[in-house]
């Protein structure tokens, strides 16, 4: 039996508990090595945009904290906008980095993205959630996306919430081929595909997160165009 010295109540633990606390620090521990890990690959395969993805996952948990997620699920909506792209590793190079429109049969391949990254995550005991998160991210809200074509309520809410984080961050990062969308621009096409390819109360939540972070990204980017991203 243990007490609970910090709190000046003498509360009881019996070693049973402290043992499930303990297992649970682990498991934590193991969580954040395997982001950490699955990002490097990221990296490796050039399929991350640096810091901007930790920063998308900040706005992801804050958007999922004002729709009263529980505590559990916000872990699970960071872990999927880090790695929502891992099964990006099974497709291609010819296919990922072709600067013009793919072939019906390499968008096809491409589409399978969701379903490796899902096969992968799936395994680690305490991921299943955040690998449900992974497959549906490329839901849309109307029934028209893939690989399930759910919609609305179907599609898993920490998929949603990718979703939009994910399109954001696709229209403002700048390729190769082409130069990113002004901040305001984005917001705009997010707001016009709500209630179609998107959840609108996510898109409003986001769109309201962003838009009050504007000024700290100039700050810390030290940018003064309306590219910010
Ligand atoms: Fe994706």
């Amino acid at each position: 039996m243990f007490a609970n010295s910090t709190s000046g109540v003498a509360v009881e633990w019996a070693p049973d508990t402290l043992r499930v606390k303990e297992l649970e620090e682990q498991l934590f521990s193991m969580h954040n090595s395997l982001v950490c890990a699955f990002n490097q690959l990221l990296d490796l395969k050039d399929l991350n945009t640096g810091y901007h993805s930790t920063r998308l996952a900040e706005w992801g948990v804050r958007v999922a904290q004002e729709l009263g997620l529980e505590d559990g699920v916000l872990r699970d909506v960071e872990v999927a906008a880090l790695l929502h792209d891992i099964g990006k590793i099974g497709v291609p190079d010819a296919i990922l980095k072709k600067p013009g429109r793919l072939t019906a049969d390499e968008y096809a391949l491409m589409k399978k993205h969701p379903e490796y990254g899902w096969a992968v995550v799936r395994l680690f005991p305490g991921l299943e959630r955040t690998s449900f998160f992974i497959l549906h991210h490329h839901e849309a809200y109307d029934g028209t996306g893939y690989p399930g074509e759910l919609k609305e309520d179907e599609i898993p809410i920490g998929a949603r919430i990718v979703s939009v984080i994910d399109a954001f961050d696709a229209m403002v990062s700048s390729r190769p081929y082409r130069q990113g969308l002004p901040f305001e621009e984005a917001m705009r096409r997010l707001d016009l595909a709500s209630n179609k390819q998107f959840d609108p109360a996510v898109v409003r939540c986001f769109i309201s997160i962003a838009q009050a972070e504007m000024p700290s990204v100039f700050a810390a980017t030290g940018t003064s165009t309306s590219v910010v991203l």
